[in-house]
This record gives C-alpha cells, sequence and structure tokens, in this order.
C-alpha cells in the first residue's frame, strides 16, 4: 500500500507551485479528489490511486520524469539562455512542471539523444566519470577513415590540451573523402568527439548522438520531437547505474 500524503505536499511535488501557492489554489476550490472538491489543504490522499483534478482535468502523480529527446540543430541543452532556445522550450508545459534538466550537453550543432529529468541522482549517476557510461555517436568527419584509425581510437587520442582520452571504439560505417563512422566513448569532455577527429586532422561535418548507457535513440522520433522514457528503458537506465 503507497504512503498517504498531504494534498499540499503532493500538489506541490508535482510543481503546481510552492506551497502557499498551492495552499490558495486548494482553498480556491479548484482541485477535486475522486470527484469532490477538496479545500482543505492538510486532506491525506494516496498519490499513486486517488482520482486528482486540477480545474477538472485530471493529473498523473509521479515524482520523477524521464524523456527522450531527439535534439534538433540550433537549440541549446541548457535550462536557460539570453539569446538561443533551448531545449525546454521544446517541451510541454505539462512536462515542464516537474522541472526537467538534461541529463548532458551536446553542442548547439550536434543533434540527437538527450535525456531530460528532474531525477538528480539518476542524471549524476549517468554523467559521473567514474561510471563511464558509454555514449555512441553516428559522425560524418571530412578526411578518410579506415580500418587503421580503429586502434588509434583504442589506444586513446591526446587532444589539444594534452589530455589523452580513454579506449574509444570505432566503427566504420563508410570509408571516403566523407566518412561515416559510429563512436564509442565513455567520457564526456568539451566537444569530446570533435576534438578527437581534429587531433587526427579531420573534421567532424555532422554529429548525432544515438545511444547513452542501455538507451538508444527512438528513430520513430523526428528532430525536435520527445516521449517519456517507457517502464522498461527506465528500469534499465536505473539498473545499469
Ligand atoms: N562531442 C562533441 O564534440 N560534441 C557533442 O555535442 C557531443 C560530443
Amino acid at each position: 500500500m503507497n504512503k498517504k500524503e498531504r494534498l499540499d505536499k503532493v500538489l506541490a511535488n508535482m510543481g503546481y507551485g510552492s506551497r502557499k501557492d498551492v495552499k490558495k489554489i486548494i482553498k480556491e476550490g479548484r482541485v477535486e479528489i475522486n470527484q469532490k472538491i477538496i479545500v482543505k489543504n492538510d486532506y491525506k490522499i494516496d498519490p499513486y490511486k486517488d482520482e486528482i483534478k486540477f480545474d477538472g482535468q485530471e493529473i498523473f502523480y509521479r515524482k520523477y520524469i524521464y524523456i527522450m529527446m531527439n535534439k534538433p540543430k540550433d537549440v541549446v541543452s541548457s535550462t536557460d539562455d539570453p539569446v538561443n532556445r533551448t531545449v525546454l522550450e521544446l517541451l510541454d508545459e505539462e512536462y515542464l512542471i516537474f522541472n526537467p534538466f538534461p541529463a548532458g550537453r551536446l553542442d548547439k550543432d550536434t543533434e540527437g539523444l538527450l535525456i531530460l529529468t528532474n531525477d538528480g541522482k539518476l542524471a549524476h549517476e549517468l554523467l559521473s566519470p567514474k561510471k563511464g557510461v558509454d555514449k555512441t555517436y553516428y559522425v560524418e568527419v571530412d578526411g578518410y577513415v579506415d580500418e587503421k584509425h580503429k586502434k588509434i581510437f583504442k589506444e586513446g587520442i591526446v587532444l589539444d590540451d594534452g589530455y589523452k582520452t580513454l579506449p574509444a571504439k570505432l566503427e566504420i560505417i563508410e570509408s571516403n573523402y566523407i566518412s561515416k563512422v559510429e563512436l564509442t566513448i565513455k567520457e564526456g569532455k568539451f566537444h569530446q568527439v570533435k576534438r578527437m577527429f581534429q587531433a587526427l586532422d579531420m573534421e567532424v561535418t555532422y554529429l548525432k548522438r544515438i545511444s547513452m548507457g542501455p538507451i538508444n535513440l527512438d528513430k520513430s522520433l523526428g528532430l525536435g520531437e520527445y516521449r517519456e522514457l517507457d517502464d522498461k528503458e527506465i528500469k534499465r537506465l536505473k539498473e545499469k547505474n
């Protein structure tokens, strides 16, 4: 059985305002529990079982939210930015009330998988250098990438600041003047993928993250589209950590 909780606490946890704000909302008669208007803010409910309506709209309680987004170019993966559009601006209000933030960054011109959550512990673990979560990128490179580069990436590459990267796995899709590869790294240094190729005198012309730990970018998501992770994905993400 789930624990019963105070109505004002549940609504505040869900992002409907501060404890003071939600007390006012409750007093105004805008909240229904099991089809009855409740005006007492210490009214006890089981947020997972009782039907909760706010302004006549049913709301579904959960503490954490986990979203995968196919980040488009020209949108920045920070929570606010004075100039650029942020990934949060792509989310609907029903998700924003949970205060999600991006777990990790992608450059402004990088596309692909971005996980947004309000679960700070999970985000921290996903990004912790100690955990070394795999991140796989599809990369198009101005340069001829061939078999010999697999060893070079595996042995680590010295970046412009002298840092030697951990072993990375290179898979070649197409060797040509513009090569197509997949690169899996366990770190997340600033502009890492671009700098790894730069160190080999090659320029990344297109970059897209296709997986992070056990989560693969859903191919049905167009650029700028997103969906919540399903239960299996959340379980895999938590198990991995
Ligand atoms: N490496 C980069 O260079 N850019 C990204 O956005 C992600 C990894």
